[in-house]
């Protein structure tokens, strides 16, 4: 049993269905990846997880027990999202935008202080810039800042949506090299990811097509695989 097992998992929006049945597990621990094409169900998927969307059939269980909370109870359990396009606040500083995602641990200074000296340590750069403002950061530092909003609120489980997207390769790199940093220090991490460069660093991957799991194995494996990455990854 996974940290996290999705079984036949179905969700849309409205009456459109767009999960038809995803199934996977993920390893405590691991560094785990979604690979696929626009629309193909990614964004979808996380925000079921999180649950932000409702699920139409399927099940989930997280540490082995069924996943039916509520949003902010799925934080509070260690479920952390990174949303798709960073959405920091741009009129707030670089701290207190950091501090917006600590309100797992109100009232803890110790680990909110913790948590603030890790994120700088893993993003020494946002620690540079800690009193500038989030809008005037570029593009990589915002998504360094919004993977760093999550992890102001101790995930267990950090979920990442397309944190390469708009990121030059130099800066794309230094931000999966984060995100290795962040899985060896102890969080189980599900990336997803268009860009089949982060099988690199996966564990496992998942390749999803129109609503469907329709490969999976090691991520070292699936990059070695060129028919898998031509037929499912448009690379
Ligand atoms: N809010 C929405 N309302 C209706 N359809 C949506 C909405 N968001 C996404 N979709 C549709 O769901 C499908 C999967 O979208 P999404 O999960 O965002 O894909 P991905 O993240 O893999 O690019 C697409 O066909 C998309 O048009
Ligand atoms: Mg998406």
């Amino acid at each position: 049993m996974g940290l996290l097992d999705v079984s036949n998992l179905r969700a849309g929006y409205g009456s459109v269905p767009v999960l038809h049945g995803v199934s996977m597990s993920i390893e405590e621990g691991s560094n785990a990846v979604l690979l696929g094409l626009n629309g193909a169900g990614k964004t979808t998927t996380l925000l079921a997880l999180a649950g932000l969307l409702p699920v139409s059939d399927g099940d989930v269980y997280y540490d082995g027990e069924p996943l039916t909370g509520s949003p902010g109870a799925r934080v509070r359990s260690g479920i952390v999202l990174v949303p798709e396009g960073r959405h920091v606040f741009p009129a707030l500083t670089v701290r207190q935008n950091l501090r917006l995602g600590a309100w797992t641990v109100r009232g803890d200074s110790r680990r909110f202080r913790q948590n603030l000296g890790e994120v700088y340590s893993i993003f020494p750069r946002l620690g540079e810039r800690s009193d500038q403002l989030a809008g005037t950061l570029s593009g990589g530092e915002q998504q360094m800042l919004a993977i760093g909003r999550g992890l102001m609120a101790s995930p267990r489980l950090l979920l990442i949506d397309e944190a390469s997207l708009g990121l030059s390769p130099k800066l794309t790199e230094q931000v999966f090299e984060a995100v290795k940093v962040i899985n060896q220090r102890g969080v189980t991490v599900l990336m997803v990811e268009q860009n089949a460069g982060v099988l690199e660093q996966a564990d496992t991957a998942f390749v999803m097509q129109q609503g469907r799991i329709t490969v999976a194995g090691k991520g070292s494996a699936m990059l070695d695989d060129e028919a898998v990455r031509e037929a499912y990854l448009g690379s």
